[in-house]
């Protein structure tokens, strides 16, 4: 997982290369590198760290070549080093290549390589495919990249520029992203669009198996086949301010005050003038179909999961169909009982989530409808579901998920209430009430996030915690689990799940005085047990933060701190308890001093296994 430039044109390389890596960091920061084809060279400069550190470097010196390629890695063959930075270059220096994804048979290419007498540099997979390039070329890049494709497995997008044809950039794509920026007398590649936005609006995304021909003057796609494929430009709407900081300090901290607009339009035009009842339109799923589906899956990896189990739960309380969640790296491996009165609902921020896409191909192959919940439009997840439903939130560039897991939630409303009223499994005055409050969410983040303060003097206090416990029954437990997540991926705090119950069965041995425990207590039918779990941990001296909703009499009696929420119904909760949950972690990392939108190990889109 790693994000890739590319450009070609009359204009500089180098720069519009750097400004491009700068926009894909979110894919990866652990090194980056470009390589310019120059007096009749392919120079390659890379440095381990972020883009900046490569801008150090190259500071002061001066490039006037007109094509290069550049990369940003997030390190999975080879450890985070020079060498193993990209672009990769053959035995002569005639060949560079960028490269995201994973190529699986690597090992038996390298070494038939090494008998033909290559030389490898690096641990990295992606070694091989300048040495392949070099052992292929009879004079046509195109025609070489054909080959060298032929013999790999696994995923890439890659971009390979050519010391013998310096007019000419080759890219291909296998399982990872890859989009083609249409220019006027120049031409760019990305793996995102964010990279292209201050060129252009218009471009080509590639699919599976086709390879790219660029030169400043135009680009040609042929399919795996050979065939030239009629590319259809795909004009981007969105505005690249969107994709800026907007004044925060932070991306997280503009996502997480992004949610009400985010939530917003994700309900926009899916609801009646009514109110009564749910449009789906984008569910091509007939009635009768809707009414034969006997059991239901989510698959979906991290935050992403998280906003599957509150989708499990809402869907079998208001559809009555049993309901299924995996982790989408561990579905496809225990062989599930899918089959084609299945639907498999595949959640992803990204689309490009390499497991999940996975979890979505396993479950069209044994036969099922599939409804693919996604941010990124024309992701592959997004290209390959049945149906999709987009979650609007906007690009979401910090790592740690805010946005999108609360317009995913939403999706999961509109998903159960659409699938009841289908089935006719849910009263109308029950329907009603829900959609009414559905509406009101996003004013009700608005007061969240107007009156956080009290989150500010529990950060002070625990700032130099090593651990805090988030404890919640039923839905609270799941919004736990996301507020647990947030706090260790930015604030680096080990910090632990659990449903409240089942605190006594061992984890209550590590409730000693001081910890912090956040305890949810939205759900009201589980409140008075809920009070009597804060109780057993202030019995071990522990130091509890209850989440609540506003007005629920004594929580203030058990609890050292109380944190609000605005009253909603029940189901809608998770919307409004993670709010605050997310300030948390974000103002924890803040007062530590942690890299908030890009923490340590991680990428914000994970596209290997
Ligand atoms: C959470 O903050 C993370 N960024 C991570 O768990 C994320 O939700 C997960 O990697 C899934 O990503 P996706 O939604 O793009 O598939």
């Amino acid at each position: 997982m790693c994000g890739i430039v590319g450009y070609i044109g009359s204009g500089l390389a180098a720069p519009v290369l750097l400004r491009g890596l700068k926009k894909l960091e979110y894919r990866g920061y652990d090194s980056s590198g470009i390589a310019l084809s120059e007096d009749n060279k392919i120079k390659v400069y890379k440095q381990v760290g972020k883009l900046d550190a490569l801008r150090n470097r190259l500071e002061g010196k001066e490039f006037y070549a007109t094509a290069g390629i550049g990369h940003t890695r997030w390190a999975t063959h080879g450890r985070p080093s020079n060498t193993n930075a990209h672009p990769h270059t053959d035995c002569q220096g005639r060949f560079a290549v960028v490269h995201n994804g994973i190529i699986e048979n690597y090992l038996t290419l390298k070494e038939w390589l090494i008998s033909k007498g290559h030389e490898f540099l690096s641990e990295t997979d992606t070694e091989v495919l300048p040495h392949l390039i070099e052992e292929f070329y009879e004079g046509d890049l195109m025609e070489t990249v054909i080959a060298a494709t032929r013999k790999l497995e696994g995923s890439y997008a890659m971009v390979v520029l050519s010391l013998d044809e310096p007019g000419r950039l080759v890219a291909a794509r296998q399982d990872s992203p890859l989009v083609v920026g249409l220019g006027d007398g120049e031409n760019f590649l990305a793996s995102d669009i964010p990279a292209l936005l201050c060129h252009t609006r218009k471009t080509y995304i590639l699919e599976d198996g086709e390879i790219a021909d660029i030169t400043a003057d135009g680009v040609r796609v042929i399919d795996q086949y050979g065939r030239p494929v009629d590319k259809q430009i795909f004009e981007v709407k969105w505005e690249a301010a969107q994709a800026e900081k907007g004044g925060f300090d932070h991306f997280m901290l503009k996502e997480i005050h992004e949610q009400p607009r985010a939530l917003k339009d994700t309900l926009s035009g899916r609801i009646d003038p009514e109110g009564a009842r749910i449009v789906l339109n984008e569910i091509g799923m007939t009635a009768e179909q809707i009414r034969n589906i006997n059991k239901i899956f989510i698959s979906a990896c991290g935050t992403a999961y998280h906003a599957g189990l509150v989708g499990k739960h809402i869907i079998e309380k208001l559809v009555r169909v049993p309901v299924e969640i995996d982790i989408a790296s561990e579905f496809r491996y225990r062989n599930p009982l899918v089959d084609d009165k299945s639907l498999v609902i595949v959640v992803s921020q990204s689309g490009e989530t390499a497991d999940t896409l996975a979890a979505l191909r396993e479950s069209k192959r044994k036969g099922a409808r599939t409804l693919a919940v996604t941010n990124v439009v024309d992701s592959s997840i997004a290209r390959e579901a049945d149906d999709i439903l987009y979650t609007w939130a906007g690009p979401e560039i910090a790592v740690a998920s805010t946005k999108a897991y609360t317009t995913q939630l939403t999706c999961m409303y509109l998903v159960a209430l659409y699938l009841a009223q289908q089935r006719g499994t849910l009263p109308d005055t029950e329907a009603r009430s829900i959609i009414k409050e559905l509406k009101k969410l996003s004013d009700k983040v608005k007061v969240i996030l107007d009156n956080s303060h009290i989150i500010d003097q529990f950060v002070q206090d625990y700032r130099l915690s090593r651990s805090a416990f988030f404890i919640g029954r039923g839905l609270d437990y799941t919004v736990a689990m996301e507020g647990a997540l947030k706090l260790k991926e930015i604030s680096y705090i080990h910090a632990e799940a659990y449903a409240a119950g089942e605190l006594k069965h061992g984890t209550l041995a590590l409730i000693v005085e001081g910890v912090p425990v956040i305890a949810l207590a939205t759900q009201q039918e589980l409140f008075e047990k809920m009070v009597s779990n804060i109780k057993e941990v202030k019995a071990r001296d522990a130091t509890v933060i209850a989440l609540a909703m506003s007005g629920i009499k004594d929580i203030e009696k058990v609890a050292d701190h109380v944190l609000e929420i605005p009253r909603t119904h029940p189901l809608l909760a998770p919307v409004l308890a993670v709010v605050p949950l997310q300030l948390l972690a974000y103002r924890m990392a803040v007062a530590r001093g942690c890299d908030v939108d890009q923490p340590r190990n991680l990428a914000k889109s994970v596209t290997v296994e």
